[in-house]
């Protein structure tokens, strides 16, 4: 496995495999990986010739300093993973590596950025368009992964390819979760043993909404349900819960068709933020 901290040295090396007409594949990620970032990889391993893995803890994407000062940092820990799990190249920049300046480009994604996590992490999508702008003109990949975890991001991100005219396709990955149902996460590791044992109300507050929506297709009931359960529940602090359509992510009037429902969740707990979602 080959690791880069320089865009040249990375360009370089991917040229001679793009001469040699090898799909590269490519996994961007902020590090503390999981097996959730690992699925990606693996998704890259059956479609790409060359996996590609970036580790970088965007600062422009981070609306809050606190969190970006408490995301977890742990490259040595993510490189040994990345080389079981089969990656050939690693991009680990630092930020002046990536932002030589402050870029002056700001991206705006219109309805996408108004609802759930663009109205709650003001200049969030900003952040990732350009970030995520930057990697694809660096790494040049054929695919790049990126897990429903983020729904919201896949929907920015296939537009910015739309709009961009990137030629790159954007494969969308299952959500990876832990027994007792809680999305994985980076943040995860920021919990106390007690917030995580907690923290699998996000999956069961989505799972209650989905099976009362499979019943009667009510939305303002499910709504309720859920403000509900964490009415019982102060140690969280709910920002949303939305019924949104899958690929617009504008709120839902009513189910969607099959599969393009997406039930989305954002709570506080204690000092972390998880977000969830289920799509049915
Ligand atoms: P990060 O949070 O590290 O996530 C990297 C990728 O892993 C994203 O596509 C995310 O959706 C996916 N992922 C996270 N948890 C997952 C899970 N439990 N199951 C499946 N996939 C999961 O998302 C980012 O980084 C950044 O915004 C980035 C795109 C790298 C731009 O900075």
């Amino acid at each position: 496995m080959y690791v880069f901290e320089t865009i040249i040295a990375l360009k370089q090396h991917l040229d001679q495999h793009r001469k040699g007409d090898q799909r590269i594949g490519f996994v961007p990620t902020m590090g503390a990986l999981h097996e959730g970032h690992l699925s990606l990889l693996q998704a890259a391993q059956e479609q790409s010739d060359i996996r590609v893995c970036s580790i970088f803890v965007n600062p422009t994407q981070f609306n809050n300093p606190d969190d970006l000062a408490r995301y977890p940092r742990t490259l040595d820990a993510d490189l040994k993973l990345l080389e079981e799990a089969g990656c050939d190249v690693v991009f680990a920049p630092s930020v002046q590596e990536m932002y030589i300046s402050q870029p002056l480009l700001t991206l705006s994604f219109g309805d996408l950025e108004t609802v759930m996590e663009g109205a709650f992490r003001p200049g969030h999508f900003n952040g990732v368009g350009i970030v995520v702008g930057k990697l694809f003109n660096i790494v040049q990949p054929h695919y790049a992964y990126f897990g429903q975890k983020d729904l919201q991001q896949v929907a920015v991100v296939k537009r910015l390819v739309r709009d961009l005219s990137f030629p790159v396709d954007i494969v969308r990955c299952p959500i990876l979760r832990e027994p007792d149902g809680l999305a994985m996460s980076s943040r995860n590791r920021n919990l106390t043993p007690d917030e995580r044992q907690q923290a699998t109300e996000l999956y069961n507050a989505l799972t209650l909404a989905q099976s009362l929506l499979q019943e009667d297709g009510d939305l303002a009931r499910a709504k309720d349900a859920v403000a509900n359960h964490f009415a019982q529940k102060p140690q969280f602090q709910l920002e949303y819960f939305e019924i949104a359509n899958a690929d617009t992510l504008q709120p839902a009037e009513q189910l969607q068709a099959p599969g393009m429902t997406a039930l989305c969740i954002a709570a506080q707990l204690g000092k972390v933020r998880l977000i969830d979602n289920l799509v049915f």
